[in-house]
């Protein structure tokens, strides 16, 4: 046995546009241990993003394995494909992707919510995580009610609420300001080493990198 959550094996994707074929990824290969904070950085269009959807079975490699706990979900149908994402990862996105008409709270519970638990459970283990990211008093507020780092906090409250074994975020900080940035990273790194979470962050900024474990640099 080894302590690798997250093993992927020879990933390729590529676009064609047109007549045009833009290779993205090429037989990329790595592993993630258990509670292993990784940031995947590079220029620009390296893939970033489309490694990303591809580790939430948000996307398909054209060919390789993506293996979590030994499990290739690349051979799931689109169906276990969204329930193995809704049980086992988070996914916070540059721009939160909070749902507008939903309270905080609501918005947190959704996930929880939506694989079964009670309307009412997934309220009280809302409330608890709000609690946990310092966002008690904002429950009732609505995503445009809230600031940019509020906002921030409450989608990372959503990613763990269904108690993650990694949470994959797609440049989380692009709209914080330095101070914000720090509070968002103890925050993260604090959650992720409390509930043994892996990280996968996609970033350009040194602020974020810096304090993560590894960094895989894609070219
Ligand atoms: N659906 C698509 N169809 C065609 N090309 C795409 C598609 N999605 C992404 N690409 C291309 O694939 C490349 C990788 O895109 P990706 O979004 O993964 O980059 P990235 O590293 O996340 O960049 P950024 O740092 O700007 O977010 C880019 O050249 C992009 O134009
Ligand atoms: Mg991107």
């Amino acid at each position: 046995m080894n302590d690798d959550l997250i093993n992927c094996i020879n990933i390729n994707k590529a676009y064609s546009q047109a007549d045009e074929k833009l290779i993205v990824l090429s037989n990329l290969s790595f592993s993630v241990r258990k509670g292993e904070r990784i940031g995947l950085t590079g220029v620009s269009g390296c893939g970033k993003s489309t490694l990303l959807h591809i580790l939430a079975g948000l996307d398909l490699p054209d060919s390789g394995e993506v293996n979590f706990n030994g499990k290739n979900i690349v051979l799931l149908d689109r169906d276990d494909r969204a329930t193995f994402r809704n049980k086992n990862i988070g996914f916070v996105y540059q721009f939160h992707h909070l749902l507008p008409e939903f309270s905080a709270i609501e918005n947190v519970a959704f996930p929880l919510w939506l694989s079964g638990e009670s309307k009412n459970n997934s309220l009280r283990e809302a409330k608890e995580i709000l609690d946990k990211v310092d966002l008690k008093s904002k429950e009732d507020s609505k995503p445009s009610q809230l600031s940019g780092g509020e906002r921030q906090r409450v989608a990372i409250a959503r990613s763990i609420i269904n108690k993650p074994s990694s949470i994959l975020m797609d440049e989380p900080t692009g709209n914080l300001d330095n101070k914000n940035v720090d509070n968002f990273m103890n925050l993260v790194l604090d959650l992720s080493k409390d509930l043994n979470i892996s990280l996968i962050i996609a970033t350009h900024d040194n602020n974020v990198s810096s304090r993560l474990d590894r960094l895989l640099n894609l070219e």
